[in-house]
């Protein structure tokens, strides 16, 4: 896995949008299908995202904007990962409506990912059998989990699904995840992990143990790029 290590937080997260930028604007004459995970590191991005630095250098309407998982919540909760983006950044941008395709965390979990997975079948080309996204967006949570797979539940690893209902085993909220499956054929697979709280689990993403989700995913795509900060990297000892 490729890793780009950087001094900060915001670092890291500018660095991210560079990339991103830096692909939709070497081909301008196509349109970019981009699922996102949630969590709080992405809403750095998302704010300066919405900067006139950024938001005047993005092709928006040749954007596609789609979500790896979403907590079963309603939109304006502040634990909606669609609701966070839409307040730090869509509300902002000249972004068209309908090319934001939000994961409804108001149905039920089950209905949710396989109308989801319905909708990316007719937006997505496939590869394979599963859909190729050119980019998705992961984060790492503490635990080792990403999207919404969380360590043991393996079955969101290995199933044909392209998206399936979870839980977060710790607060039991009910979620909808993109699997191993559709992440792992994405054009692109781009981690985002920030804090010293990842430690951990960036060291298991970058030895050759699955420990869980996060280190399961990142072996398993090998053009996966890690974008970090120094405290998550461990090198500032
Ligand atoms: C979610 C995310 C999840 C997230 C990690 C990291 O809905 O929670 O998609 O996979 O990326 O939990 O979250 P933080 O950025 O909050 O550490």
């Amino acid at each position: 896995m490729m890793t780009h290590i950087f001094d900060d937080a915001q670092q890291t997260a500018e660095a991210l949008l560079e990339y991103m930028l830096e692909l939709v604007n070497e081909s301008p004459d196509r349109n970019f299908h981009i699922a996102f995970s949630g969590g709080s590191t992405p809403s750095m991005m998302f704010k300066r995202w919405a900067s006139s630095e950024y938001a005047g250098r993005t092709p928006w309407e040749r954007l596609y904007f789609y979500w790896v998982d979403e907590r079963c919540v309603p939109a304006d909760s502040d634990e909606s990962n669609y609701g966070v983006m839409k307040r730090l950044l869509l509300d902002k941008v000249p972004m068209r409506e309908d090319h934001i395709f939000p994961i409804n965390g108001m149905n039920d979990p089950s209905e949710e990912a396989a109308r989801y997975e319905r909708q990316a079948r007719e937006q997505i080309n496939q590869l394979n059998g599963s859909p190729a996204f050119d980019i998705v967006l992961l984060g790492a949570g503490d635990d080792g989990h990403t999207s919404s797979i969380f360590p043991g539940q393996n079955e969101l690893l290995t199933c044909d699904e392209w998206f399936a209902p979870s839980i977060n085993p710790y607060t039991h909220q009910k979620r909808v995840a993109m699997t191993a499956k559709a992440i792992l054929s994405a054009n692109r697979l781009v981690f985002l992990v920030t804090g010293a709280n990842k430690r951990e689990v960036v060291k298991d993403m970058l030895s050759t143990v699955d420990r869980g989700p996060a280190s399961y995913i990142a072996h398993r795509n090998k053009n996966a790029e890690l974008f970090m900060d120094v405290f998550a990297s461990g090198y500032n000892k």
